[in-house]
C-alpha cells in the first residue's frame, strides 16, 4: 500500500464526460409534475426557467454526456482536484482503517458548486440568455454561480436566505466581487417575498422561500432571465460526477478501493457527484461498497422525511417531484450548515435510499463541529459546516474499525472549506452552538399540506 499523501492528476486526465446515472438505475424514474395541474410537465413549461440543452440533460438516459470544451477550459482553473490519504487523521484516531478524502475546496469559490455553475452559465449563454436568477443558502452556490456568470458575461440576481445573509457577510461580498446583485430573502422585490414579509416581518427566510423568489423573477421576466438551481435536479448531480470520476482514477494510483463512501446531502449534488460512479461499480461490477448520505439532525429529510410528491419551493411554483421531504412549508432551525437546510432532496438520491442502495444517517450539530476540529487539527484544512457531517460519519466508521480491528477503506468528500464560516467555529468555541432535532409534530403537520397526487 502506498505511503503517499496526495494523489494528483494532470489536466490532461480531467474527465471529458459527465456520468448520467439515469442510464443505469434499476428502477424507472418518477414523473416530474406541473405545480398547478399535478400532471407530468412538458419541456415547454420547464423552458420558461431553463434552456433546452439543460432540459434535455435532465431527462437524458445516455450514460455519458460530453463536457463542452469551453466548460473544460474553465474547469482547468482548479480541476483536477486533489485526493488525500488522511494519514494523520488515521493516527489521531488510532484506527486500522485507511481514510481518504477528495478536496473540492480548491475551487475559486471554495466548494464543489462551480462544477455545475460553469456548465449552467455556459448553456444559458449558448441559448442567448442575458441574465440568471438564483437562490443561495450558505452563499456557496451564489458565489459559484457569480463566478461562472462573470466568466460567460451573464448578469446575476442572487436571493440569499436572510439568516445566512446576516451570518455570512463575506460570502455576499464575494458574490459582489464577481459582479452579482445579492438580496436578503424574503425581499420586497417579489409578490411572494412581500406576502411572506406581510405575515412575518422577521422571517429568517428559507431555501424554499428564496427559490420561490428567484423562480418568480425569472418566470415574470418574459424570457429575459432564466433560473438556475445549484442542487436537487438530475443535470446538476450529473455535472458533479467529475468529482467521483477523478476519485476512481486517484484510487487506482493509490492501489485501493473503498468499502465505505460518504458525502453530506443538502439537495444531493456533492453526494451524487462523489458517489454515483461508485454506485455504477456496485450495480455493474458487483462491488459491494457501502454508500452513506450524511445529513443534519436539524434538517433530516432523508432519515425522517416522507418519500412523497412535494413542491420544490414554498410558494408552490416550482415543479412537484417525488422525494424525501419535510414538507414545502419547512422553515429550518438556524443551524450553521446553511447549505443543508432544504426541505426536500434530489429525486434520484431519494429513490436510491428508498431502494436501499444508499444508506442515510443524520448527525447532530455539536458532533459535526467536534469532528471538524479533530479533522482540522490532524489534516490542517478547516472544513465548511456542511462536509463536517460527512467527516463525523467517516470518523464514526473509522472508530468502529478500531473496535473490530478491520482495515476498511473509507473515503469522503470534503466539498468545501470553512474560511467564510469562522463565525460558526467562534460560536462552537464559545459554547453557543446547540443541538437541535427537528420536532416530529412539525413534520406531521407539514405532511398534511403535501399535494394529493392520484
Ligand atoms: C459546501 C457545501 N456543501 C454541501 C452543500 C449541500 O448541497 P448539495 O447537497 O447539493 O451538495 C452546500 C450547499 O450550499 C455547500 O455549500
Amino acid at each position: 500500500m502506498s505511503k503517499q499523501t496526495k494523489f494528483l492528476l494532470n489536466e490532461s486526465q480531467m474527465p471529458k464526460a459527465w456520468y448520467n446515472i439515469n442510464a443505469d438505475l434499476p428502477f424507472a424514474p418518477e414523473p416530474v409534475l406541473h405545480p398547478q395541474t399535478l400532471e407530468p410537465v412538458t419541456p415547454d413549461f420547464l423552458s420558461v426557467l431553463f434552456p433546452m440543452s439543460l432540459i434535455l440533460q435532465e431527462i437524458s438516459t445516455e450514460q455519458y454526456i460530453e463536457i463542452p470544451e469551453p466548460v473544460q477550459e474553465v474547469y482547468k482553473l482548479w480541476r483536477p482536484t486533489p485526493f488525500f490519504r488522511a494519514h494523520r487523521l488515521e493516527k489521531a484516531l488510532d484506527t486500522p482503517a485507511r481514510i481518504y478524502y477528495k478536496y473540492e475546496g480548491v475551487s475559486p469559490a471554495g466548494s464543489h458548486k462551480p462544477n455545475t455553475a460553469v456548465p449552467q452559465a455556459f448553456y444559458n449563454k449558448e441559448a442567448g440568455v442575458k441574465a440568471l436568477t438564483t437562490e443561495t443558502g450558505a452563499g456557496q452556490w451564489g458565489s459559484a454561480l457569480s463566478m461562472a456568470c462573470n466568466h460567460f458575461g451573464l448578469d446575476l440576481e442572487v436571493y440569499m436566505v436572510k439568516v445566512s445573509y446576516q451570518q455570512k457577510p463575506y460570502r455576499r461580498n464575494l458574490m459582489q466581487v464577481y459582479g452579482a446583485d445579492v438580496y436578503a430573502s424574503p425581499t420586497d422585490r417579489t409578490n411572494y417575498g412581500r406576502s411572506v414579509l406581510a405575515e412575518n416581518p422577521d422571517s429568517p427566510g428559507s431555501l424554499g422561500i428564496a427559490i420561490s423568489e428567484a423562480v418568480e423573477v425569472a418566470a415574470m421576466s418574459g424570457g429575459a432571465k432564466k433560473y438556475s438551481l445549484g442542487s436537487v435536479l438530475n443535470h446538476v448531480l450529473m455535472h458533479q460526477t467529475v468529482i467521483g470520476e477523478e476519485v476512481l482514477m486517484q484510487l487506482e494510483m493509490a492501489d485501493d478501493y473503498p468499502d465505505v463512501v460518504i458525502a453530506c446531502t443538502g439537495g444531493g449534488s456533492n453526494f451524487g457527484g462523489f458517489a454515483f460512479p461508485f454506485l455504477r461499480k456496485n450495480l455493474q461490477d458487483g462491488k459491494q461498497t457501502k454508500i452513506v448520505a450524511a445529513e443534519p439532525a436539524a434538517s433530516p429529510s432523508l432519515t425522517r422525511g416522507k418519500y412523497a410528491f412535494d413542491y420544490g419551493d414554498t410558494a408552490r411554483m416550482a415543479p412537484v417531484v417525488k422525494m424525501h421531504t419535510l414538507g414545502h412549508t419547512f422553515v429550518p432551525p438556524t443551524i450553521h450548515a446553511g447549505g443543508l437546510r432544504y426541505h426536500g432532496m434530489s429525486p434520484i438520491v431519494s429513490a436510491l435510499v428508498d431502494h436501499d442502495l444508499v444508506e442515510a444517517r443524520s448527525v447532530k450539530q455539536l458532533d459535526t463541529f467536534k469532528a471538524a476540529v479533530t479533522f482540522a487539527r490532524a489534516e490542517g484544512i478547516v472544513p465548511a459546516p456542511e462536509p463536517t457531517h460527512a467527516i463525523a460519519v467517516a470518523i464514526d466508521e473509522a472508530l468502529k474499525c478500531k473496535e473490530s480491528g478491520e482495515e476498511k477503506t473509507i473515503i469522503f468528500n470534503l466539498c468545501g472549506h470553512g474560511h467564510f464560516d469562522m463565525a460558526a467555529y467562534d460560536a462552537y468555541f464559545r459554547g453557543a452552538l446547540e443541538d437541535f432535532e427537528y420536532p416530529e409534530a412539525e413534520i406531521e403537520a407539514a405532511m398534511k399540506l403535501l399535494p394529493v397526487v392520484g
